[in-house]
């Protein structure tokens, strides 16, 4: 970091200290470990959405606020709530209770040092130009199971490139470019699409595997029209 920047930042957080909520002083390296609770859902990376919007260049945003995200619910993009510290130390806590009826499926963190851990975290990585801000630095490190961040499938493993789908009767063949066939009973296997940067070139589908059991996968498509078209009815 550039020293005028830490200037920059250290007299930006006493100017906002006294309004901070919170009486704990947080620390941003505890901070991003308590951002892996959000890296499945959220990136750092403008305009980079998930099943919630980016969280880059955050402080001063209205609620509901990110042109490029279109699943909002009508609660949060009504609420006429601008993101700062304090704003958001009551979100964290109790979303459901700050913002009813919005649909971030998380149940809040109760503990206050946790919260400004956060705050102040998302206060560095958030800014224009963070490191964690580029592609692939902010994602969460989940892997792909239990619905966590998925991988770029533009440079596709042979390994899960899909070259071939059969159905006969209740099962699914799907046979991969490395030369690898499996089978699934067709309840187990979820087709998706994914038409951003991150998705599958056309006709270039991959498969993931989907849930705990391993004995899930998703093949995830480029565009909708293509699923019908690659699976063959063939025993
Ligand atoms: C299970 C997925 C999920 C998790 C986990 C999650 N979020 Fe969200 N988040 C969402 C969704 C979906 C929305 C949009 C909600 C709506 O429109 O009602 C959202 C909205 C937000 C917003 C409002 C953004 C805006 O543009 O107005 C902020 C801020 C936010 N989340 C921060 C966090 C933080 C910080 C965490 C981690 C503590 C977190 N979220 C965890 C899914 C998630």
């Amino acid at each position: 970091m550039k020293p005028s920047l830490t200037v920059v930042l250290v007299v930006f957080g006493m100017m906002t200290t006294p309004y901070s909520l919170s009486a704990a002083e947080g620390d941003v390296g505890r901070g991003q470990r308590v951002y892996g609770a959000c890296a499945a859902c959220h990136s750092l990376e403008p305009n980079r959405n998930m099943t919630g919007p980016s969280l880059a260049e955050l402080w001063n945003r209205t609620a509901g606020g990110l042109a490029s995200f279109r699943r909002y619910s009508p609660a949060l993009k009504s609420s006429r709530i601008i993101w700062e510290d304090r704003t958001l130390d009551e979100w964290l806590k109790n979303p459901q209770q700050f913002i009813p009826g919005n649909q971030m499926t998380f149940p809040g963190l109760k503990n206050e040092q946790q919260r400004a851990d956060l705050v102040a975290f998302l206060k560095v990585a958030t800014q224009p130009g963070h490191p964690l801000s580029t592609q692939g630095q902010s994602r969460g490190g989940m892997g792909m199971m239990g619905g966590g961040e998925a991988p770029n499938l533009k440079k596709i493993d042979p390994k899960i490139e899909v070259s071939a789908i059969t159905l006969c009767q209740d099962t699914y063949r799907v046979t991969t470019a490395d030369g690898n066939t499996r089978e699934f009973w067709e309840r187990n296997l979820r087709f998706k699409t994914d038409s951003s940067d991150d998705g599958p070139a056309p006709g270039r589908p991959a498969i993931l595997r989907a849930g705990m059991m391993g004995d899930r996968a998703a093949v995830i498509f480029a565009l909708p029209n293509e699923i019908s078209a690659f699976i063959a009815h063939k025993c």
